[in-house]
């Protein structure tokens, strides 16, 4: 109690008498604040998380601060971070439903609705006209899991990737999407395939968007299938024309945020494949979002630190607008492999000898040393 209260007069340079009185009522600002936290952390080895310091606005909010932490089995309501770390906990109990019509029989059950409410009293809502403008809008954003072989012309792909870019307005940086205190941790790589970008080789790709180019990492790698789960995502790792990475540098958010930096990473990352996903059908590009893969294998190729974690990725291609664009509904893994090669020969034999040509020297070049 005394060492607290020493450190909050001092650095306040005022007599704090009463110990629930307010700090910020006595003139405190986030820097006193910051300041009180640094000098804790020498006489104590420890110190709150920002976000805790400035919840702790007494000297008796402080006290019980680390009264509480001398106590291992405190029975204290959670932070947020105990409560992340006890879903994952949770999370793992549960056993995962494997086959496929078992699955289906879960999702169409809507899991994620509360259906316990029926009692409370609800207010009934204006429901927007079922108009063909909104019909398009919930189309526009949409998975897409088969893709022309054709390849993307380099201008749409570039105004695509482009949404990822970081632009000045008026002397401030500006991004499309929002990031964890403005810091933009997660980073975006990508990989192409031979013939599929024009003018963009076989190759790892990091996207600089402050520059808007791709700055090569490794030419000539191809990504094995098998990084994919299986039958859900292999045939659809077969048919695309690049895969995206979202990799995060916790160098550049963990000084900022700590252990919540990893929430908010994977945040911006879901989000930004979002931003992707809405604008890449204007430019004839579609994506679909991969939450597993084995990134092991292909690491290297990015020229990572060991502070990089990959956080999520999607996998994109042409969306042909000379053939039908309608999104997929569902992922391939229901589809025989009858049908999905049927499909794929239609997609094949609709290349013109042009296509086919530039495709298989893109193929026959990388095969070259
Ligand atoms: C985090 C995340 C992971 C996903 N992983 C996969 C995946 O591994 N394979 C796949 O086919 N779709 C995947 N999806 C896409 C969803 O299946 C798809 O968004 C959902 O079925 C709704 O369909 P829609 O996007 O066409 O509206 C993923 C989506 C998210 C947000």
């Amino acid at each position: 109690m005394e060492k607290v209260t020493r450190i909050v007069w001092e650095v306040l340079q005022i007599e704090v008498a009463d110990l629930e009185a307010n700090l910020l009522n006595l003139g405190a600002n986030s820097l006193d604040m910051v300041r009180i936290g640094n000098q804790l952390e020498k006489e104590f080895k420890s110190r709150p998380r920002i976000d805790e310091l400035f919840r702790l606005q007494s000297v008796q909010a402080l006290v019980d601060y680390y009264d509480r932490s001398q106590e291992p089995s405190s029975s204290d309501s959670p932070t947020n971070d105990d409560a992340l770390l006890g879903n994952h906990s949770l999370l793992s109990s549960y056993t995962v439903i494997l086959d496929p019509l078992e699955r289906e029989k879960f999702k169409k059950s809507r899991p994620g609705v509360r259906r316990d409410l029926g009692e409370a009293s609800s207010i009934v809502l204006t429901q927007p006209l079922l108009t063909e403008e909104l019909r398009q809008k919930y189309l526009a954003r949409s998975s897409y899991r088969k893709f022309s072989l054709k390849p993307i012309p380099f201008e749409k792909f570039s105004l695509f990737l482009s949404d990822l870019s970081q632009i000045e307005i008026e002397g401030q940086s500006k991004f499309l999407y929002g990031s964890p205190g403005g810091l933009n941790p997660t980073q975006v790589y990508l990989h192409v395939k031979p013939g599929r970008i024009a003018d963009v080789p076989v190759g790892t790709y990091y996207y600089h968007p402050e520059t808007h180019q791709l700055v090569l990492l490794t030419s000539n790698v191809d990504i094995d299938r098998n990084i994919h789960i299986p039958f859900i995502n292999t045939p659809m790792f077969d048919e695309c024309a690049f895969s995206i990475f979202f990799v995060a540098d916790l160098d550049a958010v963990g000084p900022s945020y700590g252990e919540r930096g990893i929430h908010f990473v994977t945040l911006e990352a879901g989000i930004m494949a979002h931003q992707l996903e809405l604008s890449g059908p204007q430019y004839d590009i579609g994506l679909c979002q991969v939450g597993s893969i084995t990134f092991d294998g292909i690491r290297p190729w990015f020229k990572l630190k060991d502070t990089h974690i990959l956080i999520h990725s999607t996998l994109g291609g042409y969306i042909d607008p000379s053939r039908s664009s309608k999104p997929d509904v569902a992922n391939t893994s229901g589809q025989s492999l009858e049908k999905m090669a049927t499909e794929l020969l239609q997609r094949i034999e609709s290349l013109s000898p042009d296509d086919t040509q530039a495709l298989l020297d893109a193929y026959r070049a990388k095969e070259q040393p």
